[in-house]
């Protein structure tokens, strides 16, 4: 989403400014090219010098610096950016925005860009809580200005409350937002993720090795395009994109009764999570203890959650279902085979045997298959890029049925 486009990126004089290097190294390595602009107490906290080496571009910081002026020039910085995201954002920078103040290079570039602003705001509790600080902010949103954040924890001066600056991955992830087309506002999405713990006794289960990453990184791409996203997920080291409805599961027993819960209504439902087939009959309720004996187990079958979405769709094409098909031999087959007797509109076949395909990677190598027996073979993408590809597709199929085609 970032690869090329033109960010601006505004620091204003409070102490989260020096998180702002860390803020250029990470849109400079989505591919986005950065434009700092600083005011004068934002060079008090990080020196330009620092954000000139990371952007890879002069740093402007004097309105009236004549040479820069007379080799490109304000207006020309504020027309040619396509996102302005303003981190650590003042509640003084905020203030003259507010007011429409053009005293400096940033504040008049922000009078003289039309991109899309994205503010967040970091200074003390107190300072934010101000009712100067809340009017500034109600009517910068209300001007269509995006604020992300203050969040709470520890301020400077071992200070508790509001005002930190936001995690730089939602800043990253709300810039993002902001570029994407809103196609699939007013769509309700499930998505499902993670592994199935299904335990055997109190401490002990049967699992496999996915983190959940393609199915998060399905959720993102849905809540980007502005839809309204339930994650539904085993368990998983990863957060959950902030804005998704977060339902955390551990056994697929529990994945279905959720799934279940929020299916009704929706108008897509994307099954990427590793559901366990099996889970054991017996669950001991305390640790097993070692008997110098073999142990049996004993594995019944699990509900299959997506077939059971399948059958209650019947002939009906909402909502739009997806599977995911992680195989280790006859990958067509076997996805092919799914698809008809799950009853989806596409799946999404990976081979486990593949590097850089599968469990655990940033990447995966899939191919889709859809109802009409096309299959569509993808490079080897970032997870990221995949989503993109289904939610394509998705998007697609929702179109047609608006159409009644
Ligand atoms: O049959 P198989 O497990 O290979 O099918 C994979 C697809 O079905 C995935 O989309 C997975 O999320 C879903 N699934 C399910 N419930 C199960 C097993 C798989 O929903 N018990």
């Amino acid at each position: 989403m970032l690869k090329g486009k033109s960010v601006l990126l505004g620091i204003s004089g409070g102490i989260a400014a020096y998180k702002a290097a860390e803020l250029v190294r990470l849109l400079v390595k989505e591919g986005a090219s950065v434009q700092v602009v600083m005011t004068a107490n934002a060079q008090r906290f990080i020196t330009p010098l620092t954000l000139q080496v990371l952007s890879g571009q002069p740093v402007c910081t004097d309105l009236f610096d004549l040479e820069f002026e007379s080799q490109v020039g304000h207006i020309q910085v504020a027309r040619a950016a396509q996102l302005v995201i303003l981190a650590p954002a003042t509640a003084n920078l905020l203030g003259k925005m507010a007011a429409g103040i053009a005293d400096d290079f940033l504040t008049t570039v922000l009078l003289a860009t039309t991109a899309p602003v994205l503010a967040c705001p970091s200074m003390n509790a107190k300072m934010y809580e101000n009712p100067f600080t809340q009017r500034n902010l109600e009517q910068l949103r209300n001007m269509g200005t995006h604020v992300l954040g203050p969040g709470l924890g520890t301020l400077a001066r071992k200070e508790e409350g509001i005002g930190r600056l936001p995690e730089l991955s939602e800043i990253l992830e709300s810039a993002k937002r902001i570029l994407t087309p809103q196609t699939l506002r007013g769509k309700r999405v499930l998505v499902s993720a993670g592994p199935t713990w299904e335990h055997f006794d109190a401490v002990r289960f049967i699992s496999n090795p996915s983190t959940g990453r393609m199915g998060y990184a399905l959720a993102a791409v849905a809540l980007r395009r502005g839809a309204q996203v339930d994650l539904i997920s085993g368990p998983s080291p990863l957060c959950p994109p902030s804005g998704v409805r977060f339902h955390p599961v551990k056994s697929a027993e529990e994945m279905r009764d959720a799934v279940l819960e929020v299916a009704p209504g929706t108008d897509a439902i994307v099954m990427a999570a590793a559901v366990s087939d099996y889970r054991p009959q017996q669950v001991a309720s305390h640790k097993l203890k070692k008997t110098g004996k073999d142990l049996e187990v004993l594995l019944v079958k699990n509900p299959d959650i997506l077939a059971l979405l399948g059958q209650s769709r019947g002939a009906s094409s909402r909502p739009v279902l997806v599977g995911f098909a992680a195989e280790t031999e006859n990958l067509i087959e076997n996805a092919r085979e799914k698809l008809v007797k799950k009853n989806l509109d596409f799946i999404v076949a990976n081979d486990l045997t593949q590097c850089g395909s599968g469990f655990a990677c940033e990447t995966n190598q899939v191919k889709i298959l859809d109802r009409s027996g096309d299959i569509t073979e993808f490079p080897c993408m970032a997870k990221e890029e995949v989503a993109v590809q289904v939610f394509d597709r998705i998007e697609r199929l929702l179109l047609q049925e608006t159409h009644g085609e």
